[in-house]
């Protein structure tokens, strides 16, 4: 079968009759920024499913804008995901959806440049409308409740709100949870029992207390704000960048449909003048991640550095530099979540070295859009023969010369599948 083809397979098995889950077992309900990229996928081959699949996503949006990072469509037929919709128990929050359970954290807005997308496809425009009105309420429920110092700047709460969960770049934050006050902490997980060789392909038992200890902490404020003390409050340039570009495409759109986007105008505008200030590095020629505990940046070289090029943030000269640093990597798959020549890189584990195609699918569109053709053709070809040689895996190994037979974690990864498909139909275009 061709990888087209496969692709396709995939999202079709992965359709639960409104969303599409990320993966069969492992993740077995919706996911916020999977369903995004999904419908990316879906627009080349069942449009209708991508409406869907973002009209359902919404479907779970809190009175108060906030849209969780999981909705546990028909919990009840699925006990084996943890943590659970019971443990999250997101009714403690008074915005929360009466009729859906969910997850009281969120992911990188990626819905904007999603229905971007969808409206230039010729999608109906009436519920695309209605989607755009959402989308602008997700981004006001940020600025309202996590934006930094006016800054149009916003600041994340938990490490699976970045979507890239034991990333390199957390490590500083979790060093300083305190052991003692999360021994009690009880784990259910059901991950490591789906995924092969869990121990080196997953978050260690030590790292998921740490996680669950901010989620009970965050339950206990009712998913409303953080504690000042609270130890996980980031300026991520991956969340804030996929921020820039939704907010472009809403206020591109909105124009269209006649939608008021003021307040993201103004946010844009002072979004673009912080975004170097806090997370450009000059002397590494890269982004990294601002901790606003310690007031200083997370200087890991990761594929995350290279996210801001999907929204236009730095100028061409800048891209060109960034880019001219990768010539020296010759042994690996471009873009690696952490790059080898770091000391904290795992060539198996989940967020700390693997490829993830999302990434790459940002990547390659912010190079088109510079009008960096030859680099952005490399790209898309390495990556689709990536899924082709290793299969519509959740994440590959990044050395070229490798024993492995296959992709590592999920097996018949949706936004794999979706976003093969989006870079096979470009070449089409
Ligand atoms: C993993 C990824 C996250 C994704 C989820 C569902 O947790 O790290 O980004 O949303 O799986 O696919």
């Amino acid at each position: 079968m061709s990888i087209l083809e496969l692709s396709k397979s995939v999202l079709n098995k992965n359709w639960k009759g409104k969303f599409t889950i990320p993966s069969p077992r492992l993740y077995p309900f919706q996911w916020n920024w999977d369903s995004g990229f999904i419908a990316l996928g879906n627009l080349h081959v069942q449009p209708e499913r991508a409406l869907l699949e973002i009209e359902s996503l919404f479907s779970g949006q809190w009175g108060n804008g906030f849209l969780p990072h999981i909705l546990f469509h028909n919990a009840e037929e699925h006990s084996s995901y943890f943590p659970s919709a019971d443990y999250w128990n997101s009714h403690v929050s008074k915005h929360s959806t009466p009729t859906l359970k969910s997850s009281g954290i969120t992911q990188p807005p990626v819905h904007g440049f999603v229905l971007e997308e969808m409206l230039n496809h010729g999608l109906d425009t009436n519920r695309i409308a209605i989607l755009v009105e959402k989308a602008i309420a997700y981004h006001t429920y940020l600025y309202n409740q996590r934006e930094y110092a006016n800054t149009g700047l916003v600041a994340i709460w938990h490490n699976w709100e970045s979507g890239m969960d034991n990333s390199v770049w957390w490590d500083s934050i979790f060093e300083r949870i305190d052991v003692d006050s999360i021994r009690k902490i009880e784990l259910g997980r059901k991950d490591i029992h789906e995924v092969k060789e869990s121990e080196s392909t997953r978050p260690k038992d030590l790292d998921y207390k740490r996680y669950l200890y901010l989620v009970d902490e965050l339950r206990g404020s009712h998913f409303e704000n953080v504690p000042s003390d609270f130890p996980f409050q980031v300026i991520d340039p991956v969340f804030n960048a996929i921020l820039i570009k939704s907010n472009r495409s809403l206020i591109k759109i909105g124009k269209q449909l006649g939608i008021n986007t003021a307040l993201l105008e103004t946010k844009l505008e002072e979004s673009i003048s912080h975004f170097d200030k806090y997370l450009w590095n000059e002397d590494q020629g890269l982004y990294f991640p601002y901790d606003l505990v310690v007031n200083e940046q997370i200087k890991v070289h990761c594929s995350g550095s290279y996210v801001p090029i999907f929204a236009n943030i730095p100028s061409v000269d800048r891209v060109t530099k960034m880019l001219d640093q990768l010539k020296k990597y010759k042994d690996f798959h471009l873009f690696p979540s952490c790059f080898p020549t770091e000391n904290k890189f795992e060539t198996k584990n989940y967020w700390r070295g693997p490829v993830w195609i999302n990434i790459n699918w940002m990547i390659w569109k912010g190079m088109l859009s510079y009008n960096l053709t030859k680099e952005a053709e490399i790209l898309r070809t390495q990556t689709i023969a990536l899924v082709e040689k290793y299969g519509v895996y959740e994440y590959f190994n990044p050395y070229l010369e490798t024993t492995a037979k296959t992709g590592i974690g999920g097996a018949d990864f949706s936004w794999t599948a979706a976003l093969i498909i989006d870079m096979i139909k470009q070449k089409d275009k």
